[in-house]
């Protein structure tokens, strides 16, 4: 069996997704649009997932990859995943009034916002001036403090096949209170204590448990947002879809063929030490990135770059978005690798984080 594949969406997820299945014995050839026949269809991005395209192609007779509308809603509504994991005893924030005045506490409004939509508050004016700009409904949850983990799962219409543990950053600097970016970047796998490792199997345990009674029927990726606290993982959100830069970091991790994995049920191996992911941005990401500045990289083998916002032209490339390229490696200490590549990349305006690490 080989396949034409389509691959859709187009940020630094989608060219790492590219670039791996390329190399599979398994893979014929990648096609950019689901207009040239492919065999498959992986989805990238939620937005072509919640739309529902899913359902669309599968029932056209493609095989796809990505959760169908129903179980979509567990991203696409906050109250939808709140629901589901109180009905089957996962543990989450607990919800609290819409007035509440204890802070800090947590503002999550229902609908899909690209990461705008969630901010801890720490006083009543922050709260006000927040949930005056965000879509309604939204709710009010307790504020919950701990390490976070993105852990994704491949459900294959009957079980769950599990993913290393992988970190991504989501603020634009160390400081608290800067603003949430879609990942300034990633690693895996996250070394956990013996107690974590328990507490994660029964989660996913749960989990899948969960996917099953309500009939899940769709192959596609389950992102937990997860977070320990209180001596226990509880669950901050769920994405239907690989999450990015985590997903750069995961595939450039796995020693066996992904293709496999997601195909034929094989189980994930790993390379050794770490993967990690650094994102390159552009000044005044994340709301008013600055574009079009000329981009010039550095000749290093053993860091691989995926270009996420970027336009050629003549030959050259400019930067062209807030995320502007991903930058990986596999290594036992990889962020100072990492850093001293992105400090080497020609462009004007580039910003990245230069105080993360592996923790
Ligand atoms: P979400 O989109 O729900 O994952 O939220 C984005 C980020 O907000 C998370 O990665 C957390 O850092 C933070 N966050 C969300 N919910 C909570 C919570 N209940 N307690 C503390 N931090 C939270
Ligand atoms: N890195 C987080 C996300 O993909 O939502």
């Amino acid at each position: 069996m080989s396949l034409k594949i389509c691959v859709i969406g187009s940020g630094a997820r989608e060219e790492a997704l590219k670039d791996i299945i390329s190399k599979s014995p398994l893979c014929k050839g990648i096609v950019c649009s689901a207009q040239d026949n492919p065999d498959l269809i992986i989805f990238g991005p939620e937005q072509p997932i919640c739309d529902g395209l899913v359902d669309y192609y599968s029932s056209k007779g493609i095989k796809c990859i990505g959760v169908n509308k129903k179980f979509s809603a567990l991203e696409s509504s906050k109250l939808f995943a709140k629901k589901f994991m109180v009905n089957h005893g996962i543990k989450c924030a607990k919800l609290l009034p819409i007035e509440s005045d204890i802070f800090p506490q947590v503002v999550k409004a229902d609908g899909l916002c690209k990461g705008k939509g969630v901010k801890v508050v720490y006083c009543q004016s922050e709260k006000d001036e927040f949930t005056r700009k965000i879509p309604k409904p939204y709710f009010i949850e307790e504020y919950l403090e701990g390490n976070e983990i993105s852990f994704m799962s491949y459900f294959n219409g009957q079980r769950l096949i599990n993913f290393c543990p992988a970190r991504d950053f989501k603020r634009l600097t160390s400081d608290i209170k800067s603003p949430n970016t879609g990942g300034m970047g990633a690693y895996c796998p996250v070394d956990l204590t013996e107690i974590q490792k328990e507490k994660l199997n029964i989660y996913l345990e749960l989990l899948q448990a969960a996917l099953i009674e309500e009939g899940a029927d769709f192959n596609g990726f389950i992102y937990s947002g997860l977070i320990w606290a209180k001596n226990d993982w509880y669950v901050l959100e769920y994405n239907v879809r690989l999450g990015d830069p985590e997903c750069q970091a995961i595939l450039n991790y796995l020693d066996n063929d992904f293709l496999s994995i997601i195909l034929n049920n094989e189980e994930p191996v790993y390379r050794s030490g770490y993967s990690a992911c650094l994102t390159i941005a552009s000044k005044g990401y994340p709301d008013n990135p600055i574009k079009g500045d000329e981009i010039i990289l550095p000749q290093d083998d053993r860091v691989k770059v995926y270009f996420a916002g970027v336009k050629s032209e003549n030959d050259r490339i400019y930067s062209n978005g807030g995320r502007v390229l991903s930058l990986c490696t596999v290594a036992e200490n990889p962020f100072p690798l990492l850093k001293n590549y992105a400090e080497k990349i020609i462009m004007e305006h580039k910003i990245f984080r230069d105080d993360i690490n592996i923790f």
